[in-house]
């Protein structure tokens, strides 16, 4: 899949790629239970339902444009995760792909870790309860203030990302006369997307230090002669939306190379291993995730194979899934505003939200489903492009998908798996005001993230 950015401009249009829809679906009225939170259904009288509340009461409630979050799904999928991994095993929701004082009570409540990568993440984690020692800081430019912070509050792990660092984060943690428990993050050469990875001897980017060259060996060297740090183990990300196994398998060979390598020179076996996150989810009905007990399975056996052939102790595995927690659990509802028929092309449907608030479309080429979800229609199927409301040609909710042919001003249509990635890159383009977060559960629904307002707007502008 593509991951250009598009130029600008009038002719924006035609550098876009085409053919990513397939066939219409034999029933447009399906609500896939792949792509969509598990409590959603559609009603008697043909509307999605969430949590038991239909979705024209919800926007009546909360407008449009809104993410609506099923706590119930959130919660099942912390303790599916947990439960597939066990008590030997330990997973951090990757905060990055939505984070909120509710989600991280929630997670608190259902036994997961956070992993945070920035001191405003942190702040909310611990605003919310979260005990410090199950966040781990993540981060590639941490401030001095940061690492001051995480090491004041406590935090289970930093993982350190660069030579500087590994000084640094030592430095403080001897100040505040503390050691701080670590991890060194390598760049292991492997980079996962989706159905494809490439494997290669090493990685040009800009996240922690290369196992190529024997970098990473010398990063290990240096820090296990630091008296303010406790080197616990070494953590590896590999991409994201990743479905293929095998990229997971090469990081994990890779990685536990490096222990062999540090026991023969330290004689110390490092006991933990971090394998980061990066696990796919289904956008679209053609996508096919693997459930979380297969996951852990299948990452245990390739960490437990590794170490054998090695002759090491298995070491404590930690995983960081943001995307594969949060992403199934939202959709996006939004209302109709225009629909322009273009003559042998497709047809717009405009929305009231757009890449302000789903960003995912225009900057990684991302593939979503649609559907119309107040009511049912037994119309024929059109093909459409879902366009949001902003100044900008690129500005697409989603590329190819088909809704019914009577479609029309004032339904509502929804998008499903925005969970991740969406509001926590939710931008104020043209002034747009970022939406809002809905939990809804067991027939009630409250804000957990409220819509922004003009006033917050024009309180930054000051003047
Ligand atoms: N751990 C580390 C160290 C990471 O860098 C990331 C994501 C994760 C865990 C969680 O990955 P997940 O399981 O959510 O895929 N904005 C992009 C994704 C960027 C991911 C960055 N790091 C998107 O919308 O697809």
């Amino acid at each position: 899949m593509s991951r250009s950015a598009h130029p600008a401009g009038p002719r924006h249009a035609d550098v876009l790629t085409e053919g990513h829809y397939s066939a219409p679906p034999a029933d447009l009225n399906r609500l896939d239970p792949k792509v969509w939170s598990r409590t959603v259904e559609r009603s008697g009288d043909g509307e999605l339902t969430v949590g038991g509340l239909e979705v024209s009461r919800l926007a009546e409630e909360f407008g449009t444009p809104a993410y609506f979050l099923d706590e119930a799904d959130f919660r099942s999928r912390c303790r599916a995760w947990a439960g597939a991994f066990g008590p030997d095993a330990d997973v951090f929701y990757a905060g990055k792909a939505f984070l909120s004082r509710a989600v991280v009570r929630w997670l608190h409540e259902e036994g997961l870790n956070l992993d945070v990568c920035s001191g405003t993440e942190l702040a909310t984690a611990l605003d919310a309860g979260m005990p410090a020692e199950r966040i781990a800081f993540h981060g590639n430019n941490k401030s001095e203030a940061e690492i001051r912070r995480a090491v004041e509050a406590g935090v289970g792990r930093i993982v350190l990302d660069s030579f500087q660092e590994i000084v640094r984060v030592a430095h403080i943690a001897r100040e505040l006369g503390t050691v701080q428990k670590a991890f060194i993050r390598v760049t292991v050469g492997v980079e996962a997307h989706t159905h494809e990875f490439i494997a290669t001897a090493h990685e040009d980017q800009k996240f922690g230090i290369a196992l190529a060259d024997g970098q990473a060996a010398e990063a290990v060297r240096r820090a296990l002669k630091l008296d303010g740090l406790e080197l616990i183990g070494i953590h590896s990300h590999i991409g994201s939306q990743i479905f293929d196994m095998a990229g997971f398998e090469v990081s994990a060979r890779r990685v536990v190379q490096l222990l062999a390598e540090v026991r023969d020179e330290h004689g110390v076996e490092l006991p933990e291993i971090d394998l980061g996150g990066g696990l796919g989810i289904a956008y679209t009905s053609d996508d096919d995730p693997a459930e979380p007990h297969e996951i852990a399975k299948a990452l245990t056996e390739i960490v437990t194979r590794e170490c054998d052939a090695a002759g090491l102790r298995v070491p404590r595995i930690s995983v960081e899934p943001g995307r594969a927690i949060v992403g199934p659990t939202a959709f996006t509802l939004y209302e109709v505003g225009t629909i322009k028929p273009l003559e042998g092309l497709r047809t717009y449907v405009s929305v009231d939200g757009g890449m302000s608030d789903n960003i995912r479309t225009a900057l990684y080429d991302a593939e979503y489903s649609v559907s119309l979800v107040s009511r049912t229609s037994a119309a024929e199927p059109m093909l459409v492009r879902v366009v949001g409301k902003h100044c900008e040609s690129g500005d697409i909710v989603v590329r190819d998908a088909f809704l019914p042919a009577d479609l029309a001003p004032g339904d509502l249509i929804a998008v499903p798996a925005t969970g991740a990635y969406c509001r926590s890159m939710a931008s104020n383009y043209n002034h747009a005001l970022r939406p809002p977060v809905v939990a809804v559960r067991d027939g009630s629904a409250r804000v957990i993230v409220r819509r922004e307002t003009e006033e917050d707007l024009l309180r930054l502008d000051v003047g």
